[in-house]
């Protein structure tokens, strides 16, 4: 209890100072009363007139960014017709007409149905809809338990329906805490806004995007953020590529739960100190998930039931890789790979961008700079690294000379998105990259100006019809066979974005209040309405089953709809798992592809928000996820590029790329010693990836996080909650890595466990607390958590070799001298391994000097056996004598082992015995 008293007296002292009023009792009974002010005038401009127009309060606030006109206690909807069965409760609602309407242009929905369903024991859903006329509901499908649970005593939740204002309680039994609880003023239900707000339990939030945030848990002092899918640069309070209305809570109890709003129209999220949370969005309905948990790791796993569990990638995809935006030719990238080589940095993955395509347009090849690219994929990939091109959804249409198959069979196909018929049977004409045939692009003009002369028209697939996905097939089908080999897809600019606002001309037909709605969220450039730089909100897609909907309501599921078409394209067509990496996502796509996290800066402040992100992101459910390690814009420096290679070195998706006319920023770019220092802890990302890809299959296969914040790991230690400059891969590897210039020591916390140095092998000695940890230019700190098992592997140049050694175990011991873990292995690449049980699952005990494997899962080729090579075990303390390998059915063998008695570190080398691992073993060391 005590922290929350004095996070509150903190916030209070803050605001206070900063308003100019002295602290003092009086204040601190305002404060308390304040904290339940709901804002009714969210937009600029208000005034006392025009606040209590709308029914509500004006009082002016000291308090920084407070709302100065509230709701007033009972503003909101009265209920009725309460009907309660075993599987859940319905309610009528009736909207409280003591209050005028709130925004004239957006006609009041006055009667509601609200559905509640005990979805399972763990799970419920509350939908707030209008009964009497359909509206629009978000078409993804969900993976949701076919039968609700009835049982009460099998809930962990109890929900409570309040009347003026109505409002939901949902109550966790174990704690009795009410941990979602909307019966506050200002709910709200029109044509085109709705809003509705929640106390939270805790202080403590994390999730909603996608913004680029400062800390991973939120500042909860009356900010709001924007979401709506855009080509926007992450920035402070801006909008960007995707949609993700998900949160993560923590309770007093120290439970967790996750709460998903399913609606896809723009909107916003406030954090309030109440501390209370705040949505609005401008059409759909109001559609809640919960899920309770009750522990961090829970909740994504819970979530990402419901959601979709994250695809799991192929094994080369885990390896380093190199882009950027505009390669001169072919000839560069064939120099890049042969220093990287000669470096022997290691690394699985090159990438071309727009550049190899002719005037960037899909599935062409430009003859001159990159005629011999086909020939140099072919060489590459003989040599075991891999390729994957991007592709922007929009087709280029203004190919007068010879024809463009792309577009002549998507109009074929009548693929692209139009008008509502009853205003025009044309397409919806955008810009984006291609250029128009014949004309050269003068880049001394200014951006909007070459847009204007130098672009071509584009058409944007409507990717939710069936036959835009199968066209869009073909055509990736068509290039791997006649053009170049590829093994993954790159998918950007599907917010959409455009170069032009809503349309070429840029006036969108019809409905202007779908271009400028009555209320606007606030969006970067929200004054030029919803379609700056992309389309416009009036465009007609088509669902599959036919149901006409408007862009305005499915914007931000385009990327989404791009994805699964993308990666059914890829699996068909190269008959491998490949991977797919897409700018714009929505909950769900993590089912189909990864993410980076766009076009940031080469600047310090982006080391440490790549981390929010990825922690964002994992909790998405969406794991294989990374940043542009040196920054995209602007030119990287040598000391960032190098922490940031460290940093990198621990994404999921570790990439380096760069934007177009930028210096070169690549690992060989920038000296011996910088290559060195990346080959150094690249060679500790390879040496690790059996570690990372059973994490990944974890993922998979049961919604586990990758990167991992230390909270969900040591949730009842409160320093936990706030750390988002250190990271976990999974349970067992702490990351604490170097975020600003010039340092030599980082502080990190030591969560409560036994911690092994991993550059040295040696115990830590301090738990519980913040250290400094020295971090010579060279070094990132790693740290391997006692009581774990990480299976490795030699690293090599790329995965292809890395693959082919033996297994390694490293063994960290607990306190107790005992350690476990696992280790998931497949081909690689095979498509459904999973599903068809073509792996091998081995777990990995060790107790009392004995480590033994089980094997509950063995579906491995002969083909992709591995042996069991060097297997190290830290913290054993007494002198050991004698090591045995012991298998059913063969006499037991010695093993050579040393031991170093200063770090206590026994090394086992087994490789000799060539014994493979789906075969369940003993080893076990006698201690003297
Ligand atoms: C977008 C992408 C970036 C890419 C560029 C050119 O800005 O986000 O990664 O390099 O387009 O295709």
């Amino acid at each position: 209890m005590a922290v929350w008293t004095v996070y509150l007296s903190l916030c209070l002292l803050i605001a206070l100072s900063a308003s100019g009023l002295e602290p003092g009792k009086d204040y601190k009974v305002n404060w308390e009363a304040k904290s339940l002010h709901f804002d009714c005038y969210p937009e600029a401009g208000s005034d006392q007139a025009k606040c209590e127009a709308r029914g509500c309060i004006w009082e002016p606030s000291g308090i920084p960014n407070a709302p100065w006109c509230y709701y007033a206690e009972t503003h909101g909807y009265v209920t009725s017709n309460i009907v309660e069965t075993a599987s859940g409760i319905t309610v009528d609602i009736e909207r409280n007409t003591d209050f005028p309407s709130q925004r004239s242009q957006s006609r009041d929905i006055s009667k509601l149905r609200v559905e509640i369903t005990f979805l399972s024991g763990k799970s419920l859903r509350w939908k707030i809809f209008d009964p009497a006329n359909a509206r629009f509901e978000v078409p993804v499908p969900l993976e949701l338990p076919s039968t609700p649970e009835t049982e009460e005593n099998n809930r962990l939740y109890r929900v409570q329906i309040q009347n003026k204002p109505f409002g939901i309680q949902v109550i966790r039994k174990s704690s009795e805490e009410i941990i979602w609880d909307s019966a506050v003023p200002g709910f709200t239900f029109s044509d085109q806004f709705l809003q509705i707000s929640t106390r939270l339990p805790s202080n403590y939030v994390y999730g909603v995007g996608e913004t680029e945030h400062p800390s991973y848990n939120h500042d909860l002092n009356f900010h709001t953020y924007g979401l709506f899918a855009k080509d926007q640069p992450p920035g402070y309070k801006l909008n960007s590529y995707g949609l993700h209305p998900f949160h993560m809570g923590l309770e007093k109890s120290k439970n967790a739960h996750g709460v998903l709003l399913l609606n896809s129209n723009a909107m916003d999220v406030t954090f309030l100190p109440t501390p209370a949370l705040t949505y609005r969005t401008i059409g759909g309905i109001l559609d809640f998930y919960m899920v309770m948990g009750p522990t961090p790791e829970a909740v994504v796993q819970q979530y990402t039931e419901i959601i979709g569990r994250p695809v799991l990638p192929a094994y080369w995809s885990l390896g380093f890789q190199l882009c950027r935006y505009g390669y001169a030719n072919d000839a560069e990238i064939a120099d890049l790979y042969n220093d990287m080589k000669a470096a022997k940095i290691p690394y699985d993955v090159q990438y071309s961008d727009i550049e190899y395509m002719e005037r960037q347009m899909d599935f062409t090849l430009d003859k001159e700079n990159f005629k011999g690219l086909p020939a140099l994929v072919d060489s590459m990939r003989a040599e075991g690294m891999r390729f994957i091109f991007i592709l922007d959804p929009a087709i280029a249409a203004n190919e007068t000379k010879g024809s463009y198959p792309a577009f002549d069979t998507g109009i074929e196909k009548d693929v692209f998105i139009k008008w509502p018929p009853k205003l025009s049977d044309d397409i919806v004409w955008g810009k984006v990259w291609p250029d128009y045939p014949d004309i050269t692009v003068d880049n001394s003009l200014d951006w909007d100006t070459q847009v204007k002369l130098f672009r071509a028209f584009v058409a944007f697939p409507d990717f939710f019809k069936k036959s835009t996905a199968e066209w869009w097939g073909e055509q990736i089908k068509d290039y791997y066979n006649n053009v170049m080999k590829f093994d993954g897809l790159w998918i950007d600019m599907n917010e959409p974005a455009s170069f032009v606002h809503g349309t070429v001309g840029e006036k969108c037909l019809g409905d202007q209040t779908l271009e400028n709605p009555p209320y606007m969220p606030p969006l970067e450039s929200s004054h030029r309405g919803l379609n700056h730089k992309t389309m416009c909100m009036n465009s007609e897609q088509i669902l599959e089953d036919g149901t006409r909907v408007k862009h305005y309501d499915v914007h931000n599921l385009y990327g989404l709809s791009h994805t699964k078409p993308t990666y059914d394209a890829l699996l068909s067509t190269t008959g491998k798992r490949g991977v797919v990496i897409t700018r714009s996502t929505y909950p769900s796509s993590g089912r189909w592809a990864g993410h980076w996290l766009g076009d940031n800066y080469s600047r310090w402040d982006q080391l440490l928000k790549s981390i929010v992100g990825m922690m964002e992101f994992s909790i998405f459910g969406i794991p294989y996820t990374g940043a542009d390690i040196c920054g995209f814009f602007n030119p990287a420096e040598y000391e960032m590029c190098l922490r940031w290679m460290q940093l990198g070195a621990f994404y999921p998706f570790s990439r380096n790329h760069n934007t177009i006319n930028m210096p070169r920023q690549d690992p060989v770019a920038w000296g011996s010693e910088f290559a060195a220092v990346s080959r150094d802890v690249l060679n500790i990302r390879y040496t690790l990836l059996p570690y990372l890809n059973t994490l990944m299959y974890e993922a998979h296969a049961h919604g586990n996080t990758v990167v991992r914040p230390l909270l969900h790991e040591f949730v009842t230690d409160e320093n936990t909650w706030k750390i988002d400059r250190q990271f976990l891969w999974g349970p067992a590897l702490l990351i604490t890595p170097a975020l600003d210039p010039g340092v030599t020591v980082v502080r990190g916390y030591v969560p409560n466990a036994r911690w092994y140095d991993y550059h040295t092998g040696e115990a830590v000695g301090v738990r519980g607390q913040f250290v400094d940890m020295e971090t010579p230019l060279w070094k990132i700190n790693l740290h391997v958590r006692g009581g774990h098992i990480l299976p490795w592997q030699k690293a090599e140049n790329n995965t292809h070799y890395s693959r082919l050694n033996p297994l390694g175990l490293l063994v960290a011991l607990d306190d107790g001298g005992s350690a476990h873990g696992s280790l998931f292995w497949d081909d690689g690449e095979g498509i459904d391994t999973v599903q068809n049980k073509r792996f091998l699952l081995t777990t990995f005990t060790v107790s009392s000097g004995v480590l033994t494997s089980v094997v509950p899962t063995d579906g491995l080729a002969e083909a992709d056996r591995l042996t069991l090579g060097l297997v190290k075990v830290w913290g054993v303390s007494p002198r050991v004598t004698r090591v045995t390998l012991s298998v059913t059915g063969q006499p037991d063998a010695d093993l050579p082992f040393t031991y170093n008695a200063e770090v206590q570190e026994l090394q086992i080398d087994a490789t000799s015995q060539s014994h493979t691992i789906e075969k369940p073993f003993t080893i076990s060391w006698n201690e003297a």
